[in-house]
Parts: C-alpha cells; sequence; structure tokens
C-alpha cells in the first residue's frame, strides 16, 4: 500500500485580495506536494480560507456588505489564484462551510465538558490585524510585537482554554521531538520567549461581535477565531464525523507549513489542543520566512505596495513566477521581492540556459539527423562527467527536497544544465559534423544531450508545471516521465522524432516595474558626494521620432555641444515628437547605456509627473548645452 503523506498550507483570512507573498508559501506547497506525488505518496494537500473574526467584520462593515458576501466574494478570487498558479490542492476547506462548524462545536463542547475550558472574564490587549491576544510584557513600546499596529483593550466575560494545565507537556515533546519545529532557530524562539516564561490560559471566546462560531451552550459568544482556523486541518478530514476515513488516513500530518509570524499558534496551542483531544500531534511545523520588499517591508495591501500576482504571470509566464518563488529565496530565511530580481532569474536560468539548451539540441538533430535521436557511438571522459553530474544532481534534489530545501533542489537541477551547456562547448558538435569520420562521436553527443533533457524534464515537473510539457513535445518524448525515470540513463528511445518549437522562455528586455518601489515613509538620505557621482547635463533635442512597434517609446537624438548622443524615453504618451525638438532638458550623462526595445539609449532624460501628465525638465534658453547640472 502506498505511504501516505498530508501536507498543509495555513488557512488565509479572506480580509483583502492575497498577493505574491501568500503565492510564496501555496507554490511552495504545491511543489512539495508534487515531489510527494512522483514519489509515490498518496498525498493529501489542503489549502483553504480562514473566514471568521473580528478584522472580517469590520472590513464588511466598511464596504457596506454583510461578512458572508464579503468572504464569498474574496475566496472565489482565491480559489481563482490557485487556478491561475496551478496549485494542485487536493481539498480546499472554508470556515464557513457547515462540515467546519459544526465540529469546531464539538470540540468546544467536549474540552468544555472535560474541565479544559471554563467561563472567566477577560481584560487585556488585542490586536485585531493578527487576531491576537498580548499581555503588556510582551507589548512593543505599547504596540503589537508582531505588525507593530495599535492594540486595542479588551474587557468582556469569556471562555477561557486551560493551556497552564499542558505547558510542562509541551516542553517536554518539543525537548523530545527536535524536528518538530523547523528551522531549529524558530523552536529555540518559542521555547525561550513564550513556552517558558510561563503560559497563562487563553481567552477562547468573544461577545463584542458574532461574525464567528457560536458556542452553543452560550451563544452569545463566538468561538475565538485562531482556535476555530487551527481546527481545519482535521475538520477537512472529517474528524468526529460519520465520515471520518481521510481523518483515519491522513492524520497526524506530515507537514504543516506556515508562516514564521504564526509558527507560535501552531506550536503551543495547536498542539496543546491535539493533546486535550488526546490526538497525535502533526509530524512537523515548518516557518517559512517572508517576502519582502524595499529591504524588509512586509508585501501587503495595507503598505500601499499592492500588484495582483496575476500581473506578474500574464507579463512573464507562469513558470517564471514559479520557478522565482522557489529558487530566489532559500527557504525559512526572508528574501527580497523585485521584478527586477524576477525578471534576472527568467533571462539567466530559464532563457538562457535551459532554454537554448533545449532549442541548441534540437535544431543540431534536425541538422545533423534529419530529427531523429541518434544511437550512442563511441563514449568518452566528457560523457562520463556529465553521466556522473546527473547522478550526484539526482541523490541531490532528493536529500534537498527531504529537507524542504526548495531552493537548493532546484540549485541541484541547474548542475545538470549548467554541466550539458559546458558538454556542449567541450565537444562542439558543430565541428564534429565537418568530419565524417567523427560521425559516432556526434551521434554519441546528441544522444546524450537529448537524454539529459529528459531527465532534467522529470526533475522539474515538481516546480515547473508547463515546461516539462513543452520539453516533451519538442523532444519527441511520450514516456520515461516518471520520478524513478530519471535514474536511469539511456530510457531515451533511439529514433524518437524532436521537433522544434517556440522557445520556452522569451527574454525579457523591457522591464515595466508596476510595483512601486520607492520607499513609502523613510527616504534614504544620501551625502553631497553621492550626488556627485550622478552627472546631469544640459542637453538640446534635435530629433525625435517614435519607436516602431512600441506605445511608449520615442528615440531622441540630442547634443551636448561637442557630442551627440541617442536615448530612448518612454514619452509618446505625453508629447508629439515634434513637441520636443529644440527644447533643452536635463540628462544623466554618465548611464550605462541600456537597449530599450532593441535600441541602444544613451541616458536617460529627467521628467515630472504621474499617470496622465508627464512633463520633461526645461532648461532656460540662455544656459548652453552641454553645461553641468549641479
Ligand atoms: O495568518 N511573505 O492568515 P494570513 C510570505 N488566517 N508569506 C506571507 C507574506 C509574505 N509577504 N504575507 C503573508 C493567517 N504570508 C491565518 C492563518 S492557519 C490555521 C490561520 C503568509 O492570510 C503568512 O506568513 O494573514 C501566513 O503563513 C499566511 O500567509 C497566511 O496569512
Ligand atoms: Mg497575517
Amino acid at each position: 500500500m502506498k505511504e501516505k503523506y498530508y501536507i498543509t498550507t495555513p488557512i488565509y483570512y479572506p480580509s483583502g485580495n492575497l498577493h505574491i507573498g501568500h503565492c510564496y508559501c501555496t507554490v511552495a506547497a504545491d511543489a512539495i506536494a508534487r515531489y510527494k506525488r512522483l514519489k509515490g505518496y498518496d498525498v493529501m494537500f489542503l489549502t483553504g480560507t480562514d473566514e471568521h473574526g473580528q478584522k472580517i467584520q469590520d472590513k464588511a462593515k466598511a464596504a457596506n456588505v454583510t461578512p458572508q458576501e464579503y468572504v464569498d466574494n474574496i475566496v472565489s478570487g482565491i480559489k481563482q489564484l490557485w487556478k491561475d498558479l496551478d496549485i494542485s490542492n487536493d481539498d480546499f476547506i472554508r470556515t464557513t462551510e457547515e462540515r467546519h462548524m459544526e465540529v469546531v462545536q464539538k470540540i468546544f463542547r467536549k474540552l468544555y465538558e472535560q474541565g479544559d475550558i471554563y467561563k472567566g472574564e477577560y481584560e487585556g490587549k488585542y490586536c485585531t490585524p493578527c487576531e491576537s491576544f498580548w499581555t503588556d510584557t510582551q507589548l512593543v513600546d505599547g504596540k503589537c510585537p508582531d505588525c507593530g499596529r495599535e492594540v486595542k483593550l479588551v474587557k468582556e466575560e469569556s471562555y477561557f482554554f486551560k493551556l497552564s494545565k499542558y505547558q510542562d507537556r509541551l516542553v517536554k515533546y518539543l525537548e523530545e521531538h527536535p524536528d518538530f519545529i523547523q528551522p531549529e532557530s524558530r523552536k529555540n524562539e518559542m521555547i525561550n520567549n513564550f513556552i517558558k516564561p510561563g503560559l497563562e490560559d487563553l481567552c477562547v471566546s468573544r461577545t463584542t461581535f458574532d461574525w464567528g462560531i457560536p458556542v452553543d451552550f452560550d451563544p452569545k459568544h463566538v468561538v475565538y477565531v485562531w482556535l476555530d482556523a487551527l481546527t481545519n486541518y482535521i475538520t477537512a478530514l472529517g474528524y468526529m464525523t460519520d465520515n471520518d476515513e481521510k481523518f483515519k488516513k491522513f492524520w497526524p500530518a506530515d507537514l504543516h507549513l506556515v508562516g514564521k509570524e504564526i509558527v507560535r499558534f501552531h506550536t503551543i496551542i495547536w498542539p496543546i489542543m491535539l493533546m486535550a483531544l488526546d490526538l497525535p500531534l502533526p509530524k512537523q511545523v515548518f516557518g517559512h520566512g517572508w517576502l519582502v520588499i524595499n529591504g524588509g517591508q512586509k508585501i501587503g495591501k495595507s503598505f500601499g505596495n499592492y500588484v495582483p500576482p496575476q500581473e506578474y504571470i500574464e507579463k512573464y509566464s507562469l513558470d517564471a513566477v514559479r520557478y522565482f518563488l522557489l529558487r530566489e529565496v532559500p527557504f525559512g530565511s526572508d528574501g527580497n521581492f523585485t521584478e527586477e530580481a524576477l525578471v534576472n532569474r527568467s533571462n539567466a536560468d530559464l532563457a538562457n540556459d535551459l532554454g537554448n539548451l533545449l532549442s541548441r539540441t534540437v535544431a543540431m538533430i534536425e541538422k545533423y539527423f534529419a530529427g531523429e535521436v541518434p544511437a550512442i557511438g563511441k563514449e568518452g571522459e566528457y560523457e562520463k562527467e556529465l553521466k556522473d553530474t546527473i547522478q550526484k544532481a539526482i541523490c541531490e534534489v532528493e536529500n534537498n527536497m527531504d529537507k524542504l530545501e526548495i531552493s537548493k533542489a532546484l540549485e541541484s537541477i541547474w548542475s545538470i544544465v549548467t554541466r550539458a551547456n559546458k558538454y556542449i562547448d567541450e565537444t562542439t558538435p558543430w565541428a564534429l559534423a565537418k568530419d565524417d569520420s567523427r560521425k559516432d562521436e556526434l551521434q554519441t553527443v546528441m544522444y546524450y544531450l537529448a537524454e539529459t533533457l529528459r531527465i532534467i524534464s522529470v526533475l522539474l515537473q515538481p516546480f515547473l508545471t508547463r515546461t516539462p510539457q513543452k520539453m516533451w513535445e519538442q523532444l519527441g518524448i511520450h514516456n520515461h516521465t516518471a520520478w524513478e525515470d530519471a535514474k536511469t540513463f539511456g530510457l531515451l528511445e533511439v529514433g524518437t522524432k524532436v521537433k522544434k518549437g517556440e522557445n520556452l522562455f522569451q527574454r525579457i528586455d523591457e522591464v515595466k516595474v508596476t510595483v512601486k518601489e520607492e520607499e513609502k515613509d523613510k527616504e534614504e538620505k544620501i551625502t553631497i558626494d553621492y550626488l556627485d557621482k550622478v552627472k546631469l547635463k544640459v542637453a538640446k533635442i534635435l530629433e525625435a521620432e517614435k519607436v516602431e512597434g512600441s506605445d511608449k517609446l520615442l528615440k531622441l537624438k540630442v547634443s551636448l555641444k561637442n557630442e551627440e548622443r541617442q536615448i530612448v524615453a518612454g514619452l509618446q504618451k505625453y508629447y508629439k515628437p515634434e513637441e520636443l525638438v529644440g527644447k533643452k532638458v536635463v540628462i544623466v550623462a554618465n548611464l550605462k547605456p541600456a537597449k530599450l526595445k532593441g535600441i541602444e539609449s544613451q541616458g536617460i532624460v529627467l521628467a515630472a509627473g504621474d499617470g496622465d501628465i508627464v512633463k520633461v525638465l526645461i532648461v532656460d534658453d540662455e544656459v548652453e548645452e552641454g553645461e553641468l547640472v549641479h
């Protein structure tokens, strides 16, 4: 029988549209789930939405709709987003579903009846955006230690959950199961900062709003949203229902993948709930880092830096986005997100390294062997090295995936890509093709390249969802694509017909950066010598014309008195070409030349404005062209 593997993402708050940071966690979970399926596991991959709580109720009110209408609308967008990202989840749980709410009520009653939940009065601080209670000593400058926002004083009748009773058991469990919290550093943080100072009983019901699951024996209370949310991992499996086969099969979870700020809930409250229910604990909680921008700011709608993730997919392709998310950031650390870095990755690793390897290989087989993969002829040292690289890389991919080092797993795959490109340079097939006596060597090179590409395509399947299929079409592959088939070199059949197709990835030349990457509230200060490095000069526009095939760019010829230059500027929307001719403007004169739409631009023209109005900076006619601006 197949071994089971149960993996979850957090269930997301539908309090606004999801951003690329949320995609990071879900795409990572998807890659792991796909990998496990390929390895032969019976996988259950769960995601969903966490729809109750004060935050959602407040948002719905502000939008003048009912909370249910509010969440329904956002949740359908979230489901669409996962489709657009090819997320292969097996179920999607909403905490507003009957199958979830009923079981949460049963659990609450059970814990109450056995004395683990009791009634009392709560007085303390609450952060609504984080739906989190804090003690005074935990606050930082009186604010929420997680998000830095204001907390509210809450004073109301509440039910409490006896966390304190389970403290010693939890500490013992964490010590005896060193892999339970990963990475290691997060475990120490939990034990030293939260558990050891003493767990206080947790307030687990609220009465001052009603968007939640009612406590069935005391309905003016709704269940605290975190107690409600965490339970999703077992309600989705049918726990406490007549239909609990999935629960029996899949629980305990093998992996809860969560962001670092919610490790606390998953490694303190959740295990204690499970202990109180006498259920086994999940095998692992992995706390990943955040995708940040501007060197530390968490991405989020409330930070004014929101771009719908679909925009990136449309602009750069799904696999480029998935590749970037999985490759750029070592899993566990925070990672910087910039559109530029995405473009660089896509151009370098995907379009150049992988894309060219495929297109060169297919083109050469077409040219030298009429499109049919030839049999291996004479083999030598290079072939042995290529094969060794492949064997080693496959081991590394598996080891890295077992450690959830997704970025390193991709690095291992790229070690094959790099080696194969080097193999072309070493064997120079174009030279072999000129020498009839070396035909058998040429055959070997072509077979090795095609077979290496087959193996790469097999290994890419957990990560990239569109590329493997495209590679198979060009390589003429219809079988030997199972994971284990990567481990046998030579499965590609001689005579397989290859067929050149479109480039796997388009090179991206012109970056239209949509993310506003300027700092919102703190501007970096520079010193005068920094400014000195930027050579601003007065330039007179001699000619201006539209760039063919672009609705944004103008090509300008400018004079700096002793020198003429060509500058490409995004001014088409704001000026007719003839309006610019004769004007004296300011340019950055020592900028490295760049190509826009294939045309070299030797500097940029300074302009101001945003959106509908953009105007170039005009210099008084008395100032000579070529003069420095200082
Ligand atoms: O916390 N980079 O929901 P949520 C990486 N409903 N990950 C990010 C991120 C970023 N910039 N922004 C958010 C909740 N996330 C609860 C979970 S689970 C029983 C209940 C991650 O929508 C974040 O770290 O606020 C978290 O793991 C997940 O998105 C959901 O966040
Ligand atoms: Mg959050």
